[in-house]
């Protein structure tokens, strides 16, 4: 087991009736208030007419139709509003994308500098505005942590990197309810993948981080389709909100070595050529990886992902391979039940872009060093697959 530091500065008020609290949580920031918010969910669910009447003392600048898959044009647009309005605090109303895109302004307020440098340079301790979110898609667990994902169309680039961890994120599972079945199931996979990325690692002694992740697929796999059956189900709803927070968090990889997140850096180049859902691309690849990396390297992979099949799947047996073959067909049926796509010819992609995509997701040896190192004929090989 690995030593590790965790230091979250966030405070997460989590239940219903929680955003009672935000013009105290504010007030202790300032008075001049940039909300933003995306396409316009916030206005039909009722958030936004919430906030507009708790904030009543207030200066509220707009900074609305941020994009899922939020992209720099709005990053700039938003720092231009904080510089020009003087802003005190910003509030993120929305899913990982408007939380996101809401880190890069609040860092990007003070930048010096070409945003898009600021972006391809993204590192913890740059100077921000404070933030303050309301979650309203249980994902990306963007509410927990300092990340953010910020995409540039003109370059075919969508960039992860640290920006600033949200002071208070308010995390009311009502607010969930009117997400559809397709983005409920899309952030689901999300949730599953961001712990499945750490548990196939090299360490295999962190017993506790290893059962938190367990215990975490297992919530989601039991959770999910109760949401999509009843979409007003609180406990379904609470469970993925939490879910979401700890599995990017940090926690089920306490103690293990970093993995590479394979899946993640080669949906992100799917997102950023063909501006996919992030959770849909995930289930997608995630079962070709986990065929791909049994096939090259059996030794290690086999014992990881027969566990994978017995301890989250409840499979028995005794031959692992039949057992690890199994748990990913569970996992692939999983998603697929769910309504979610099972191949990229589904959503419209092509073999076209391939060889780049493999290429650029290895920026900085990040696949090449991975716990099954892939390199970028490996890569192309997974996404073939995926077609
Ligand atoms: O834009 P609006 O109108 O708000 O609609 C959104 C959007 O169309 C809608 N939605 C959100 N809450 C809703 C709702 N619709 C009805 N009722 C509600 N309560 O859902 C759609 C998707 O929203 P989005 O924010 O894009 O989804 P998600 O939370 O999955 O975020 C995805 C983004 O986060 C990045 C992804 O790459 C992607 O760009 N990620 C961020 C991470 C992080 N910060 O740590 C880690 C992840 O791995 C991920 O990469
Ligand atoms: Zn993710």
């Amino acid at each position: 087991m690995e030593n590790y530091t965790h230091d979250i500065p966030t405070k997460i008020l989590f239940g219903k009736g929680q955003i009672a609290h935000l013009p105290e949580i504010l007030a202790g920031y300032g008075r001049r208030v940039l909300l933003c918010y995306g396409g316009g969910s916030i206005k039909k669910t009722g958030l936004y007419d919430e906030i507009m009447t708790l904030l009543k003392d207030f200066t509220v600048i707009e900074c609305g139709g941020i994009e899922p898959n939020p992209r720099i044009s709005s990053v700039e647009r938003g720092a231009k509003l904080c510089r020009e309005h003087n802003v005190d605090v910003i509030l993120a109303a929305g899913g990982g994308s408007v939380i996101d895109c809401a880190k890069a302004i609040a860092v990007g307020t003070f930048y010096e500098g070409d945003l898009w440098e600021m972006v391809l340079t993204a590192r913890e301790g740059r100077k921000a505005l404070p933030l303050v979110d309301i979650l309203t898609l249980s994902a990306t667990g963007s509410e927990y942590d300092g990340g953010g994902v910020i995409t540039n169309p003109e370059t075919n680039e969508k960039l992860g990197g640290s920006y600033t961890y949200p002071a208070v994120s308010i995390c009311d599972p009502t607010y969930t309810f009117t997400v559809s079945p397709y983005q409920t199931a899309a952030g689901s996979a999300d949730i599953m993948s961001h712990v499945m990325e750490g548990y196939f690692a090299e360490t295999t002694d962190s017993i506790l981080s290893d059962g938190i992740a367990e215990a975490l697929l297992k919530t989601v796999i039991k959770c999910l389709p109760v949401a999509l059956k009843e979409p007003d189900n609180y406990a379904a709803r609470a469970s993925l909100m939490s879910a979401s927070s700890i599995a990017c968090s940090g926690i089920p990889e306490y103690g293990k070595k970093w993995s590479g997140w394979p899946c993640h850096a080669l949906e992100h180049e799917l997102s950023a050529w063909y501006d996919i859902t992030h959770g849909a691309g995930l289930a997608i690849l995630t079962p070709r990886w986990m065929r791909y990396v049994l096939a090259k390297d059996p030794e290690q992979v086999r014992p990881q992902l027969a566990r994978f099949a017995r301890n989250v799947w409840g499979l028995a047996g005794d031959d692992e391979m039949v057992l690890a073959e199994q748990g990913i067909a569970a996992l692939e049926k999983f998603f697929a039940d769910a309504g979610l796509p099972m191949t990229l010819t589904e959503l419209g992609i092509t073999d076209e872009h391939f060889a780049e995509m493999a290429v650029h997701a290895d920026r900085g040896g990040r696949l090449s060093h991975s716990w099954i190192p892939l390199m970028p004929e490996d890569s192309e090989a997974i996404l073939r697959m995926c077609l």
